[in-house]
């Protein structure tokens, strides 16, 4: 089934020109990069888009880091395109990620892994309203 799902390049991948490689990655695993552009977002728009997140201890930490420089978000669009990106993008902890995906390849920590991918279709509905429909 086509799906769209929404990817967010980090403010580390960012920060280190990682946009084009990122890019022509998802590209030729065949998701399409229907729409994207790159914004910065303030700390109150990280929690809201993290809030699933907001008992956890790195919440705050999360909050900071996400709205600390420009983000790249991104909808793919392609068959299976939520799991699909999950593949790809790897474990959330870079240093557990299978070779060949994205946190293994560009990921620094935990923190600082470079990506991030709906991890439902439900999910990637929300998000990809959070950042596109507002
Ligand atoms: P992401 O997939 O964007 O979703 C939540 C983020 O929290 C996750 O990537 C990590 O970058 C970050 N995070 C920090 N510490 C943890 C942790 N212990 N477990 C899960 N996610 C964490």
């Amino acid at each position: 089934m086509t799906e769209q799902t929404l990817s967010i390049i980090k403010p580390d991948a960012v920060e280190r020109n990682l946009e084009d490689k990122i890019k022509s990655f998802y590209e030729k695993k065949n998701l399409k990069i229907f729409k994207h552009k790159k914004i910065q977002i303030t700390k109150d728009e990280a929690a809201e888009f993290y809030r699933i997140h907001q008992t956890k201890a790195f919440y705050e930490n999360l909050c900071n880091y996400l709205s600390s420089g420009p983000i790249i978000v991104m909808v793919l669009e392609g068959e299976n395109a939520v799991i699909k990106n999950r593949e790809i993008i790897g474990a959330t902890d870079p240093s557990k990620a299978n070779i060949g995906t994205l946190r293994q390849m560009y990921g620094i920590s935990i923190d600082k892994n470079s990506v991030h991918g709906s991890d439902s279709l439900e999910n990637a509905k929300t998000e990809i309203e959070f950042f596109f429909n507002k």
